[in-house]
């Protein structure tokens, strides 16, 4: 049932890059035919483009304009445009395809970040500041080996489903639309959102912009995510590969009833510190590729932390959501403030009113032309 490209495994033979075709349900148009001068890039959808250009100014600590033309921020169109760090980002990527070919046996053992991380050039000296300073934290990007034998992720799991309200509330929690505001990254003010969420994994987020609405959702089977051109380079993109299995997962655990069939390969991790609290690290994997890790308060047994990955031709990219302000609303626990962080963003919901239970239009979950 999954549809995607491949995207590892992405190597060089003589000058064309090689990627699986996709598969024949797959209706996401690729990147070159909707964009105007794509050589390198070819075989992907175009929110996983987006997704390796989000990758290539985290790896690089560089905004867009570093290798597109100033005016390209005013518009898309002259994204197309070439520029010598443009140029010398495609270069990177056929260095970094025949390094991994050469000496990795087409592992991708490196990505712009294992070189750059962060800067625009890479540094040749070790720094002893870095040395003798404090590590950052690691975030486990493979699947951990299971930490004690207690607890097991299913008894962490089973305290964060009483912790909620137990099953009997969650079980009658079949739908709910909230009101509140979101806080983007680049936008000064705190806008309008409203959501709209059906049981078991339908999902529809409406933030009212300055420059119109953005819209997010997963139906039941697909997902999009719709907004005005200052945000997007299409009017409404298809969500893919790990970009759709993210929606539907965000769609699921807002049902956390079902949490257990969400994921797969449950195990328990070491536990941790976040924000002065102790918790619980547990692993489950959408599809045995990559980890999503959930981080539990080991007091209240909530969840605080979920980070998850979503492929792209150029490494992995990471997405972390983190729960607070639990409140009641129908005998079930729900958060009313989160902050999502991508590779390219961060923002911020607070919801004011949930109402529980609500009949919604099928509408609020179909596909906007
Ligand atoms: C490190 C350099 C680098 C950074 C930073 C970067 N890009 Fe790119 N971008 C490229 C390269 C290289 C291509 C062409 C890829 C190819 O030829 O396969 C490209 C192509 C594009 C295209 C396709 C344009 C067309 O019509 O052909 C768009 C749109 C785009 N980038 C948007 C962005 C956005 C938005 C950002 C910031 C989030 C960004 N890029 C950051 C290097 C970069
Ligand atoms: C093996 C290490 C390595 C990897 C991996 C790597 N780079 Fe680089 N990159 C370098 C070095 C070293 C320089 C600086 C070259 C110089 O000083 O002229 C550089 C320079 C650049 C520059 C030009 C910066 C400037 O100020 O001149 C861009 C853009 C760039 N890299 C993008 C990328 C992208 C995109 C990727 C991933 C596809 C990548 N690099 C992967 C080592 C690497």
């Amino acid at each position: 049932m999954r549809t995607r490209l491949r995207t590892i495994g992405l190597f060089l033979l003589g000058s064309s890059w090689i990627y699986a075709q996709p598969q024949p349900e797959q209706k996401a148009l690729p990147a070159e035919k909707y964009f105007k001068n794509v050589q390198v890039l070819k075989g992907i959808s175009v929110d996983e483009f987006m997704a390796t250009m989000g990758f290539f100014s985290a790896s690089l600590g560089e905004n867009c304009t570093y290798c597109h033309v100033p005016e390209s921020s005013g518009s898309w169109e002259r994204y197309a445009d070439d520029n010598p760090n443009k140029q010398t980002a495609r270069k990177m990527l056929v260095m970094v395809s025949a390094i991994s070919r050469t000496y990795f046996g087409g592992q991708r053992a490196i990505t712009c970040y294992s070189c750059h991380r962060g800067g625009d050039r890479p540094k040749i000296t070790p720094s002893l500041a870095e040395l003798y300073g404090p590590p950052p934290p690691d975030e486990p990007d493979t699947f951990v080996t299971d930490g004690p034998p207690s607890p097991t992720a299913d008894q962490v799991l089973d305290k964060y489903l009483q912790s909620l309200g137990g099953a009997q509330p969650l079980a009658a929690l079949t739908s709910f639309v909230a009101k509140g505001t979101y806080k983007g990254f680049s936008d000064p003010d705190k806008r309008p959102v409203e959501i709209y969420a059906k049981a078991p994994n339908q999902r529809t987020t409406i933030v009212h912009t300055a420059g119109g609405d953005t819209i997010t959702t997963f139906s039941g089977h697909d997902g999009w995510s719709a907004a005005p051109a200052v945000y997007s380079p299409m009017p409404v993109l298809d969500l893919t590969g790990d970009n759709l299995d993210g929606a539907r997962l965000d769609a699921e655990l807002s049902f956390p009833f079902g949490i257990k069939q969400a994921l797969k390969q449950w195990r328990v991790g070491y536990p941790g510190v976040i924000d002065g609290h102790d918790v619980q690290l547990v692993q489950g994997s959408i599809d045995g590729r990559y980890p999503v890790n959930l981080y539990f308060d080991s007091k209240s047994g909530l969840l605080v932390r979920l980070v998850r990955y979503a492929d792209s031709p150029v490494g992995l990219a990471p997405t972390q959501i983190d729960y607070a302000d639990y409140r009641e609303v129908a005998g079930v626990k729900m958060p009313f403030r989160w902050t999502v962080s991508w590779l390219d963003g961060r923002s911020t919901t607070e919801l004011s009113e949930v109402q529980p239970n609500v009949t919604i239009d099928a509408a609020k979950f179909a596909r906007r032309q």
